[in-house]
C-alpha cells in the first residue's frame, strides 16, 4: 500500500558507493569526469512509473496542468507525463495533461546562490482554478521550491502538488514539501538525466556522481 514511507522515495543511504562505471555504458567524453553510476537510468524509469500512479490517484478526474522547472526537470517531466498517459490508456481514464515551462536559476558551479531568479516564463495567470503539478529534478533546502510555491499560490490554483525526482538530505531539509519523491539521496552533487554542472552532463542518461577531475574541468 501507499504510505508515507513509499512516498518519501527510495532512500539511498550515505554509504551507497554507486555502481562501477564499467558495468554500464555512458558517453565516452565523460569517462574521467564521473566517479560512479549512482542511479541507473532504468531504475529512474521504473520509479517514475510508480510516481505516475500516485499522481493519478491524487488528481482524480482533474486535468493536470504540469509546470516543468527547466532546465534540469525536462527529462523527468517528459518521462513522468508519458507514464501518466500510458497509465491513463491502460485504465481507460484519460486525464488531459498540459505542460508549461518555467526557468529558474540558483546554482553556480556546485554552490547554491542566495537568490531565486525566475528567468523565463510567460504570465502564469492561466494557473487560476487549475490542478497544478510542479515537476522539479532536485529539491534540497527547499528554499527555491518554497519561493516558487508561494509565487504559484498567488494565481489561486485549485490544487498544487510537487514532484521531485531527487530530494537531498541536507541540514534543514524541507520535510513534506515534495509530495512525490523519486529518491532521497545524501548531500552529493549529482549530474546526468538532465541535471548539469555548469551546463555539462545533461546528455548523460544515468544519474552519476561527478569526479574531482570533472569539477575542475568544467569549472567557470
Ligand atoms: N546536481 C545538479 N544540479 C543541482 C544539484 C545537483 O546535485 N543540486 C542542486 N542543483
Ligand atoms: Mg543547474
Amino acid at each position: 500500500m501507499d504510505n508515507d514511507r513509499t512516498k518519501r522515495g527510495i532512500v539511498i543511504e550515505d554509504d551507497w558507493p554507486g555502481y562501477s562505471l564499467d558495468l554500464f555504458t555512458y558517453p565516452e567524453h565523460y569517462h574521467t569526469d564521473i566517479e560512479c553510476v549512482y542511479i541507473p537510468h532504468g531504475v529512474i524509469m521504473d520509479r517514475i512509473e510508480r510516481l505516475a500512479r500516485y499522481v493519478m490517484q491524487d488528481f482524480g478526474d482533474n486535468n493536470i496542468m504540469v509546470l516543468c522547472v527547466l532546465k534540469g526537470g525536462y527529462k523527468f517531466c517528459s518521462d513522468l507525463v508519458e507514464s501518466i498517459k500510458v497509465l491513463g490508456r491502460n485504465s481507460n481514464k484519460y486525464l488531459e495533461t498540459r505542460v508549461e515551462f518555467i526557468r529558474l536559476k540558483s546554482y553556480l558551479n556546485d554552490q547554491s546562490t542566495e537568490d531565486l531568479h525566475i528567468i523565463g516564463s510567460r504570465d502564469l495567470s492561466f494557473l487560476r482554478g487549475k490542478s497544478v503539478l510542479i515537476v522539479e529534478a532536485i529539491v534540497d533546502t527547499g528554499k527555491t521550491m518554497k519561493a516558487l510555491l508561494k509565487h504559484v499560490e498567488t494565481f489561486e490554483p485549485k490544487m498544487v502538488k510537487v514532484a521531485g525526482l531527487l530530494v537531498k538530505r541536507v541540514p534543514h531539509m524541507a520535510e513534506g514539501l515534495t509530495d512525490y519523491v523519486g529518491f532521497e539521496i545524501p548531500n552529493h552533487f549529482v549530474v546526468g538525466y538532465a541535471l548539469d554542472y555548469n551546463e555539462y552532463f545533461r546528455d548523460l542518461n544515468h544519474i552519476c556522481v561527478i569526479s574531482k577531475t570533472g569539477k575542475l574541468k568544467y569549472k567557470v
